[in-house]
């Protein structure tokens, strides 16, 4: 750590600068400079090994109903911290997370007769930065209204950047653009960013709670600027007395590998709130009256095809009960699907169920065969009928032994149904807002601590992006947020060859998602083919991490296809710990991962649309170990482009530290390596 007094020529101003403050990571690599420019507008840099990566970037704030934070500023103080810490979680892709860093709080105050501050603490990490704006209490001036947030990232050398668009009506659900930095338009977060000379980088945000999501809006060149998502209100965030900003966080690495194994935001975020929650969640699989709904063959709403029977449901308990999945999740069950839910859910009960579906019966059912029902609430985006059913709702589900929930919220981007909270009640108005505005972040975490006050976890589809919320809400196992399997059932080659690999290392590093693998059938809507090998939907459980992990075929799909049943069952939810071995960001993507339950490793992945062979090796193995490895992988010529996508191959082999291994890849292909230390 470096304290700069002295007068400071920066570069790009003009005149040299009185003072400026420096913070570094715990390996000096990372240097972090804050300062005012000569219009007082407060500024950080970011450099590391001595070179610019994020060239001076502007902090500050519009306010809706006071003058801007943006000008005219000195700064006045700076205090300093460090963490050492490590710390265990509740579940995940490893055990145990070394948070190391050092901190900085640096006052801004303005250069006025009544003056303001601004205040902002960095973390420094080895693996990247973390900065938020801290409020205090202003008892004159209690509520914030904020216009809009004006943190800027200038991102210094060229490069390309894997993103989705932000603001557009899909939400989340896009196929990753692969551009040059300065093609970027509005992006959402994390976005990934690969620069001339390999360095990685990911902007994101850590604890959201209370605020509006940030988008990554391009400015000009290189230089982009937070843009909240809207609200329905003037101000796009209010708060009331104290608070902090969520964390903006860049993640810096030499390598793919570095930006997939970092733990920033988790860092970030607050320690577990929930206390242990393995007493009403343990990481799962499960199977669904789900896909027979995605590709039209049953239907949610009422009628002939309707999906939610009771005799289904218990042939899909049976099943599971069969072949040890943890649950069955069952949508369609309640009333509220039979008009146009979509945008809608006025309509939504979730505590009467459909006369064809016996909740009770089928609940008991499931308990006797030891096997849990996957609850479901669509709310067809409305908040509104959610909110004020929520406490039945979940205390319904708490009655009948019912764990784990999932939520939806279909609705189109800004389509979130909410009340006007100055109208009385009940709603007088309703109110439009965005997926992930203030009222819609504040929502979801209402529907979490609700749903941990009846032992219920949670699994929201349509959801606000992850910022690392599972460290402090345990019970906040998964989400959706990016295009999922299900496209695949949707359209001719529905996600494409790359998107698999392309999540990995954009999605993927804000935290779990709900990808649904596991459709063995390979076979959408219509008989329309997958893009996607038999070893890829394999090697989706090792490279899309969830807690939860589907296997989301017809049941009798999967009983077709016993020995890739037979690693489904096995294959873990969570980990001791994690590696990515090989792989390129949006090119393919191999794991280990080893079983937190016991000493098994698993290897594999998925790859992208170009055939590649690639040699493995197994440096992680515990050395002079015999293991017996149950290889799945891609055959000699098979291809997703046609029916060979069916084909795979198996080998049986041991394995020990040191070995090589030398596996092909196909187009849309994957692979799927189980390795358990042979008897000694
Ligand atoms: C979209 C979700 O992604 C899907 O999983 C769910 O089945 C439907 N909405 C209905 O809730």
């Amino acid at each position: 750590m470096i304290r700069l007094i002295a007068a400071a020529l920066l570069a790009g101003s003009a005149l040299p600068l009185a003072a400026q403050e420096q913070i570094a990571s715990p390996d000096g690599r990372i240097v972090v400079t804050l300062n005012t420019d000569n219009d007082g507008v407060p500024f950080y840099e970011v450099a590391r090994d001595a070179k610019p990566l994020i060239a001076r970037s502007q902090l500050g704030f519009l306010l809706t109903d006071a003058d801007p934070l943006r000008r005219n500023f000195a700064l006045a103080s700076a205090t300093r911290a460090q963490g050492n810490d490590r710390w265990e979680t509740s579940w995940g892709e490893r055990r145990f997370v070394d948070d190391r860093h050092n901190q900085i709080t640096v006052i801004f105050r303005e250069k006025t007769q009544t003056p303001r501050t601004l205040t902002v603490t960095f973390r420094v990490f080895n693996y990247g930065v973390g900065f938020r704006y801290e409020f205090g209490n202003d008892a004159e001036r209690p509520v914030t209204n904020i216009g809009e947030e004006l943190t800027e990232f200038n991102v210094a050398p060229e490069g390309t950047a894997w993103w989705i668009q932000g603001g557009d009506w899909n939400r989340y659900e896009y196929l990753y653009h692969r551009t040059p930095i300065d093609a970027v338009s509005t992006a959402h977060t994390p976005i990934t960013m690969r620069l001339e000379d390999g360095t990685h980088l990911s902007f994101h945000e850590a604890a959201l709670v209370d605020y509006s999501a940030f988008w990554f809006k391009r400015m000009d060149g290189q230089r982009f600027r937070t843009h909240l998502s809207p609200s329905s209100r003037g101000p796009k965030v209010s708060r009331t007395g104290a608070f902090n900003t969520p964390w903006r966080t860049i993640r810096i690495a030499d390598s793919a590998a570095g930006l997939v194994e970092s733990d920033l935001e988790l860092n970030l975020n607050e320690p577990n709130r929930l206390g242990d929650v393995s007493g009403y969640f343990k990481p799962q699989k499960y199977i669904g009256i789900w896909w027979g709904m995605i590709r039209g063959d049953w239907t949610w709403a009422q009628g002939d095809r309707h999906g939610a029977t009771t005799a289904r449901a218990k042939q899909y308990v049976d099943f599971a009960a069969r072949h040890g999945f943890a649950g069955v999740l069952i949508e369609g069950w309640n009333y509220g699907w039979d008009g146009n839910w979509f945008g809608n859910g006025r309509d939504y009960s979730f505590t009467r169920p459909y006369p064809d579906f016996d909740l009770e019966e089928v609940a008991r059912y499931a308990r006797s065969k030891g096997v849990q029902i996957v609850g479901h609430h669509e709310t067809g985006g409305n908040i509104n009928v959610y909110e004020k059913q929520l406490e039945d709702a979940m205390a319904l589900y708490d009655r009948l032994g019912i764990r784990l929930v999932k939520t939806g919220y279909v609705a189109d981007a800004g389509g979130i149904i909410s009340c006007n909270a100055d109208v009385a009640e009940p709603c007088g108005a309703e109110v439009f807002e965005w997926h992930d505005g203030q009222r819609q972040v504040q929502h979801h975490l209402k529907v979490v601590e609700t749903a941990a006050r009846h032992r219920i976890a949670i699994n929201p589809h349509e959801p606000v992006k992850d910022t690392g919320l599972r460290r402090t809400y345990p019970n906040w196992v998964a989400r959706e947020g990016a295009r999922g399997q299900e496209y695949n059932a949707w359209a001719r080659f529905g996600n494409g060859p790359d998107h698999d690999p392309t999540l990995v290392y954009t999605r993927m590093l804000a935290g779990p998602m709900d990808y649904t693998p596991g459709v063995l059938s390979l076979v959408g809507d219509r008989g329309m083919p997958f893009s996607s090998t038999l070893a890829k939907q394999l090697g989706l459980y090792l490279a899309i991490y969830s807690p939860i992990q589907m296997a989301a075929d017809f049941i009798e799909n999967l009983a077709a296809h016993p020995r890739e049943l037979e690693f489904i069952k096995r294959v873990p939810a969570d980990w001791a710990q994690s590696r990515l071995i090989a792989g390129e960001v949006g090119d393919y993507a191999i794991f280990a991962r080893q079983d937190r339950a016991s000493q098994d490793w698993y290897v594999g992945g998925v790859n992208d649309g170009t055939a590649r062979d690639l040699t493995l090796t197994f440096d992680f193995l515990e050395p002079g170990r015999a293991y017996r490895a149950t290889v799945y992988k891609d055959t000699a010529d098979n291809t997703y482009e046609n029916e060979s996508r069916h084909d795979i191959a198996y080998d049986d082999l041991t394995i020990r530290q040191g070995d090589s291994y030398s596996v092909r890849l196909a187009p849309g292909g994957g692979l799927a390596i189980r390795l358990a230390p042979a008897r000694r």
